[in-house]
């Protein structure tokens, strides 16, 4: 694996799973492979676990890392090519990207959907430049249209805490004060459509994913009926993908969010949500603080999906 962007880049779902059970199992036993290779990452949006998690991977590989927040300290980035630049940004991404990629041997990069042009995000615009101009491996820490580290880790623990070999896994749409990116349910159907597990997706009407990620799982709009049998429960808020409403908030109803009631439909199911998350809008109190909420677990996880995948980066270096 060269760069990992998305669910193809991992290879087969089987082998990548047995790969992070050894790292999980063994996470210093690969310190050899990041001597003296450096680990740069950059967010252009916030982070908690990601930039933590991601870091701990990298130092149980025996990596050196550097962070860069660009939005803190470093100059402005005009990402426009051709344009005259005579406002508020001092620096051309196409000069910033290959300064970067002199100074690491792997780049990480976080860079979230503006909403300004639905075309550029679902192109990655920010992503690929990265790719194209660092001359180094990259690896997305979420970006416009996935976030595969999270997914991956989502993937580790629901087979970790799975009772069937095919269990019901149903992805809820829930209500959220502000518009958020479709990343995270995208790149979660994008995994779990990997699988032979049972998917089914709920959501209010206008809140339609991309056909290329809802592929062939049961769309329900019926939030009850989707709850039904299943055995996790991934809830995720996330704003229009279908025109003319992109990246807007079509509702904010509260009889979305997750409570007791609905989780009692289910077949004792787990509750999973990749955090942070905006308690009694997506998901009530006693729900998150059930023994049935793994949201914890599934963020330490974020340590295991990252290294595995750094480490597969490190062998291909
Ligand atoms: N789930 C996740 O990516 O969390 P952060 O935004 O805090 O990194």
């Amino acid at each position: 694996m060269r760069h990992f962007t998305k669910v193809q880049d991992i290879g087969d779902l089987h082998e990548a799973l047995a790969k992070a059970k050894f790292v999980k199992e063994n996470p210093f036993a690969d310190q050899h492979l990041g001597k003296n290779k450096t680990l740069l990452m950059i967010f252009f949006n916030s982070s908690l676990r990601t930039r933590l998690s991601t870091q701990k991977a990298a130092l149980n590989l025996g990596m050196n890392v550097i962070v860069l927040d660009i939005n803190s300290g470093a100059w402005k980035l005009e990402i426009e090519r051709g344009v005259v630049m005579d406002g508020d940004k001092p620096e051309h991404i196409l000069e910033a990207i290959p300064v970067i990629g002199s100074y690491c041997d792997v780049i990480g990069v976080r860079s979230f959907a503006r909403f300004e042009n639905k075309e550029d995000d679902y192109n990655e615009k920010i992503l690929n430049q990265f790719i194209k101009y660092s001359g180094k491996p990259v690896f997305s820490m979420e970006a416009a249209t996935r976030h595969p580290l999270q997914s991956f880790a989502d993937l580790i623990t629901i087979e970790e805490y799975k009772k069937s070999a095919r269990p019901k896994v149903v992805l809820t749409w829930a209500p959220h004060p502000k518009a958020l990116p479709q990343a995270v349910p995208n790149s979660f159907a994008e995994w779990m459509n990997a699988t032979d597990y049972e998917f089914v997706i709920t959501h209010p009407e206008g809140y339609e994913l991309s056909s290329e990620f809802v592929g062939d799982a049961k769309v329900i709009y019926d939030q009850k009926e989707a709850f039904r049998g299943a055995d996790f429960i991934y809830a995720k808020n996330w704003s229009a993908f279908s025109d003319p409403h992109y990246g807007e908030v079509l509702s904010k109803d509260m009889n979305w969010m997750v409570d007791e009631d609905k989780m009692a439909l289910t077949n004792d199911a787990y509750f999973m949500h990749c955090l942070p998350v905006r308690r009694n809008m997506i998901v009530s109190d006693a729900v998150i603080e059930s023994p049935k909420s793994i949201v914890i677990p599934e963020a330490a996880n974020r340590v295991v999906s990252a290294q595995t995948v750094l480490k597969e980066i490190l062998i291909n270096l």
